[in-house]
């Protein structure tokens, strides 16, 4: 049994990070096991640290406050990727704008939550709740030069009718942690 080394990067509350953990680390998948081999904070007040230290995972803080351009913190970032050997990086809620340094030496895989290509970028939920749009939905895709560009995936969307701020940010968060850890896995089949 092969085993397959994962990063997972995140920034904030840590939901998907969690689910990512619970339903992938050391789990077999018929000719390999997951490992989540390391995971990378960019905030050191990040939720997702006490989340990932109850399974034993202890994050690497990498505050981009401390480089003076993007292209710095993402070498460092890379560098930490590739030390250990990992095959693929996802990114969970990670909330940094990425360049060229890391896009095009690392493999990763992103989700977002809006139907991609519409609400790229920051509050996607909030913008996506906001619109007058009659469904809104969730998608993953590998990370590309492009900001929340890249190949879908996975896209899973609802109708969003008569529903208030609460029930919608939940049922976003269902529909990502259960696609997520699938995405991941058959993309891992592939590499
Ligand atoms: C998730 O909804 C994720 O889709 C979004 O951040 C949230 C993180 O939640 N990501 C983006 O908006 C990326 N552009 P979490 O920290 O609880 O996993």
């Amino acid at each position: 049994m092969s085993v397959k080394k994962i990063a997972i990067l995140f920034s904030g509350e840590g939901s998907n990070l969690e689910n990512l953990i619970k339903k992938l680390h050391k789990k077999d998948f018929n000719d390999f096991t997951v490992e989540v081999a390391l995971a990378i904070t960019n905030n050191p007040n990040a939720n997702g640290i006490k989340r990932a230290l109850k399974f034993g995972i202890n994050p690497i803080i990498i505050d981009h406050r401390d480089f003076k351009t993007r292209e710095e913190f993402d070498k460092r970032v890379v560098l930490e990727i590739n030390k250990r050997g990992c095959v693929l990086s996802v990114l969970a809620g990670f909330m940094r704008i990425l360049t060229p340094i890391f896009t095009q030496n690392i493999k990763a895989l992103n989700i977002h939550p809006s139907i991609l290509p519409l609400f790229k970028g920051a509050n996607a939920i909030k913008r996506s709740f906001q619109s007058d749009m009659k469904v809104a939905g969730v998608t993953v895709h590998t990370v590309t030069d492009e900001l929340d560009g890249g190949e879908i995936l996975a896209q899973e969307c609802f109708n969003k009718e008569g529903m208030d701020f609460a029930s919608f940010e939940e049922k976003i968060h269902k529909i990502e942690h259960e696609i997520y850890p699938k995405t991941v896995i058959d993309f891992l089949k592939t590499l």
